[in-house]
């Protein structure tokens, strides 16, 4: 059992600091998807309704240590306040004056976001001691902790884990009901549970689809990840994405899978062009067939039918990655194929985070035909790959 914001007790007047996750898409200082925001939002209001002074920390992007402008959380201030409807204070740093004295101005109720906790080499550093004492000096903020920072939580970094040690805290909101939509997925599904994984990266959903071999009843495999399944099958991919150096352990799985029964489904047919643009000239061809000169960049229609299909009758639904690259409309049909299935289905269907949520919402889905959109990419994974996330173990009821 986490622990949960009740176990603080009485928050008035309080300082309390919230990890959260708004680590949100930008174009320039354009968010181009505030789901991450709107996601911390029960939390935040809750807190500000106990009448806490709330202190939220966040990272943004993968800046080395040190400030870098382009990953400011400055853009995501205002959004936070609109959505809140109340102003958000902002302080330039985390543990320099700038926040000790925004922190210091705050009244109950009140809420500030600190600067890019990234821009301090003690919030990612590999040596615990180091981690300790940025989380010790975080803490001098606030009188409690609150772990709300989903996408976060399998990072053992100072924020989510080591602050957690020092201060008296909690589980969130959104990390609460993230923990409870994806453990229905993985503990006991509900059949025929049907996995959709996508993505660039092979290698980052090896340990997943391994984990899945003996429970999915179904896997359907698409987007950048598929071609690496399909030469491994003796077919030529052009020039799409390949990860050769897993080719043999994907050719492993498709024989395990044969084993355990489980059906994995991968595209019959690709949407290929010769480059990866708006204006390139695309057609559809059969998966066995990709072109030398060309690249796949969606599954193609035969695909999307046959992939809905086997959505279509799913009582449990997990979907991760999209199918091709979504971001250019003509490659997004694909991507949005999945999204409609998911969304027509009657079972319970949960979107990984990430780019698949992002893709959803882009889309122009409506968020509440889906069970859950999860806020985390790789933490939504990992949880479902059944690893310990140290950002979940330490807020279990037993720690301080
Ligand atoms: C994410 O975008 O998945 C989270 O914000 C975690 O970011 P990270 O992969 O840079 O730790």
């Amino acid at each position: 059992m986490l622990k949960t914001i009740d176990s603080l007790g009485d928050l008035r007047g309080k300082r309390v600091i919230v990890r959260a996750d708004l680590n949100v898409p930008l174009d320039g200082t354009t968010i181009t998807d505030d789901g991450r925001i709107r996601a911390c939002l029960p939390t935040v209001k809750r807190l500000v309704d106990a009448g806490a002074k709330v202190v939220i920390i966040s990272h943004l992007g993968r800046p080395k240590g040190a400030p870098e402008d382009k990953y400011s959380l400055k853009p995501v201030v205002a959004r936070l306040g609109e959505l809140l409807g109340q102003d958000v204070a902002f302080a330039t740093d985390t543990v320099g004056d700038s926040a000790r004295e925004t922190v210091g101005a705050l009244q109950d109720g009140q809420v500030a976001i600190l600067e890019n906790l990234r821009f301090n080499p003690g919030e990612t550093a590999k040596d615990d001691a180091e981690r300790l004492v940025f989380a010790k000096a975080l803490a001098e903020h606030g009188d409690a902790f609150v772990s709300d920072g989903f996408g976060v939580v399998h990072r053992k970094q100072a924020s989510v884990y080591e602050l957690a040690t020092v201060l008296p805290s909690a589980a969130g909101e959104l990390v609460l009901r993230e923990v409870e939509s994806l453990r229905k997925v993985t503990d006991d599904p509900a059949r025929p549970f049907v996995v959709v994984l996508g993505g660039a990266k092979v290698a980052d959903k090896l340990a997943v689809i391994e984990n899945l071999l003996d429970k999915a009843d179904r896997i359907l495999i698409g987007g950048g990840m598929s071609y690496t399944f399909q030469k491994a099958l003796g077919h030529e991919v052009g020039t799409s994405l390949l990860d050769e150096e897993k080719v043999e352990t994907v050719a492993g799985y498709m024989e395990r899978a044969k084993g355990t029964g489980v059906e994995l489904v991968l595209p019959v047919d690709n949407v290929v062009a010769r480059e990866f643009s708006a204006d390139a000239e695309s057609t559809v061809v059969p998966s066995t067939e990709i072109p030398a000169d060309q690249e796949g960049l969606d599954i193609g229609p035969k695909t999307r039918e046959l992939f809905a299909s086997k959505i279509a009758d799913a009582a449990t639904v997990f979907w991760n990655g999209p199918m091709g690259v979504f971001e250019i409309d003509k490659f997004a049909d694909g991507t949005r194929a999945i999204a409609q299935a998911m969304s027509d289905a009657s079972g319970y269907t949960v979107v990984g985070g990430g780019d698949s949520a992002s893709a959803v919402r882009n889309l122009g889905f409506d968020e509440a035909t889906f069970s859950h959109i999860s806020t985390g990419g790789g933490a939504s994974l990992e949880l479902i790959e059944g690893k310990e996330l140290p950002g979940i173990a330490i807020l279990e009821e037993g720690t301080k």
